[in-house]
């Protein structure tokens, strides 16, 4: 890789710092970024016209500008494919984790509430996917890889809500419907769509009022396609059952946030795609896209 281009690599443990960003910019023909660099027109003011092309390793790209990148003509790579299936699969470890309390029934045993219990036919009653209602808001590429796991699992119904036509959807047996529809019919609500300006704060009081008060709520998309005050005072006033998240508002999120307060809400560190070949593929399509970029070739996985 070094022998076809110069590179500046920031190898802190922490996200590169903005002033730090702001300064290294200049110049450069292409950057790489992670979910962590916001990448707005002050950064790409800063890299001046050389700037070529933005390559993010994630699929995700809202931590860039992306009406300031065209407007200046720069390309923007990221990551779509290569981490579905990852994503599917924590998905689906996330849904059943906290649809049978594994964190709150972990936490009980290392504080020693078991010793002084026993087994009893009532602790950690939990939640079935076997012939549920699972709402997927989102059809995309993870959406779709999880709902075809889902059928293994013997659900009754998979519904789903999608920006666009989504054929192969109905063709793997899903039902699409209007977001409000799936709201209310789903036993389990599971948001993966893309945080844009128009899903930002789209999981409200509203819609957790029409939730199902047994729902068990999964976001593995963004945090801000939630209102995190309206979630958890739904968790609070037991609106809804439960919540999975993996991905929250800040992140990383402080240690004595109301989220981890609540026995029914089970929170990971934003980890989706966090599997060694995953990581790797990802690394490596992002390092393809910023050649291509650079060099005026095809990009691989081009969103601008
Ligand atoms: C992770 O959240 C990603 O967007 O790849
Ligand atoms: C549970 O362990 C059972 O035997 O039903």
């Amino acid at each position: 890789m070094y022998q076809r281009l110069d590179l500046e690599v920031w190898d802190g443990d922490q996200p590169i710092p903005r002033e730090e960003l702001l300064r290294r910019v200049p110049g450069k023909q292409g950057i790489i970024c992670l979910l962590t660099e916001k990448i707005d027109s002050q950064v790409l003011d800063a890299a001046g016209s050389s700037l070529k092309v933005v390559s993010t390793i994630s699929v995700g790209t809202d931590h860039i500008d992306l009406e300031a990148a065209k407007a200046r003509g720069i390309k923007v790579g990221y990551t779509p494919g290569v981490l579905t299936d990852a994503v599917a699969e924590l998905t689906l470890g996330l849904t059943l984790a906290t649809a049978r309390c594994f964190f709150r029934s972990h936490c009980e045993i290392r504080s020693g509430g078991w010793e002084k219990s026993t087994w009893s036919p009532l602790k950690m009653y939990g939640k079935l996917l076997q012939g549920s209602t699972v709402g997927i808001v989102g059809l995309g590429r993870i959406g779709f890889a999880l709902l075809k796991r889902l059928k293994a699992f013997q659900v009754k119904d998979i519904l789903f809500t999608a920006r666009s036509p989504k054929p192969h959807g109905e063709a793997e047996g899903g039902k699409e419907v209007r977001f409000e529809e799936l709201l209310q019919k789903s036993d389990f609500v599971i948001c993966t769509c893309a945080l844009t300006p128009e899903t930002q704060g789209m999981f409200d009081k509203t819609a957790f009022h029409l939730m199902k008060s047994s729902v068990v709520f999964i976001n593995i998309s963004r945090g801000g396609l939630v209102n995190q005050d309206d979630l958890v005072e739904a968790l609070k006033g037991g609106e809804i059952w439960g919540a999975g998240l993996d991905v929250m508002t800040p992140e990383p999120l402080p240690h004595d946030h109301p989220l981890l307060q609540l026995a029914n809400c089970t929170v990971i560190p934003h980890i989706g795609s966090a599997t060694e070949k995953t990581r790797l593929d990802m690394a490596r399509l992002a390092a393809e896209n910023l050649i291509a970029g650079i060099k005026g070739t095809s990009m691989p996985a081009q969103l601008l």
